[in-house]
């Protein structure tokens, strides 16, 4: 059996799309400080250009880790924090930034546990969505693209830890 990646979203799509999404967040929020939270590790990409097309300076950048996958396609729904961020979020604006949510409960269970810290305000920010196989409702404040149901990898996205550095979004075709 061989493997072909079949380009779902190119490079260039995507670039526009993060610059799009980082002057809209610049636009909203002013010049009140943001934080951007990166869950990693799936969004360490997107997170890296999306914080360079957000032109204000009183941003803050910090990384959660969660796991929630095993070496499958298929979310266990148990959310795990691996990592948790370097300060606390009492009072701030914060923006969680997504690779892509798919059944919903990685993020809807993130939301839960910030608002337990007492933010100002928490936005959610996703380059995907994959409304198909939603299985809680949770708000994507800014969505780069809605794609359909199918496994995506690049960009930052994996399967079994592999692929994450390919410039694009693709489709693992088996032949
Ligand atoms: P959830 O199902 O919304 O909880 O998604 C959990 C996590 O699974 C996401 O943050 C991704 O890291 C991963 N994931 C979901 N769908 C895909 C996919 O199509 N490709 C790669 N990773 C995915
Ligand atoms: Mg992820």
């Amino acid at each position: 059996m061989s493997e072909r990646l079949v380009t779902m979203l190119s490079q260039k799509e995507i670039a526009a799309r993060v610059q799009e999404l980082g002057a809209q967040i610049a636009q909203e929020y002013q010049d009140r400080p943001v934080v951007l939270v990166v869950v990693l590790k799936g969004s360490f990409i997107f997170a890296s250009d999306l914080c360079r097309a957000i032109d204000k300076t009183n941003l803050r950048v910090d990384f959660l880790g969660v796991r929630s996958y095993g070496e499958g396609t298929e979310t266990s729904g148990v959310v795990q924090i691996t990592q948790d961020l370097s300060k606390p979020i009492a009072g701030e604006d914060v923006i969680i930034v997504e690779d892509i949510v798919d059944t919903g409960l990685t993020i809807a269970h993130l939301v839960d546990l910030f608002r337990t810290r007492q933010p100002r305000s928490v936005k959610v920010c996703s380059l995907l969505h994959k409304p198909a196989r939603a299985r809680v409702d949770v708000k994507v404040d800014y969505l780069g693209f809605t794609i359909e149901d199918k496994f995506v990898v690049g960009y930052g996205l994996d399967f079994a830890e592999r692929y994450r550095n390919l410039p694009y979004i693709g489709v693992i075709e088996r032949t």
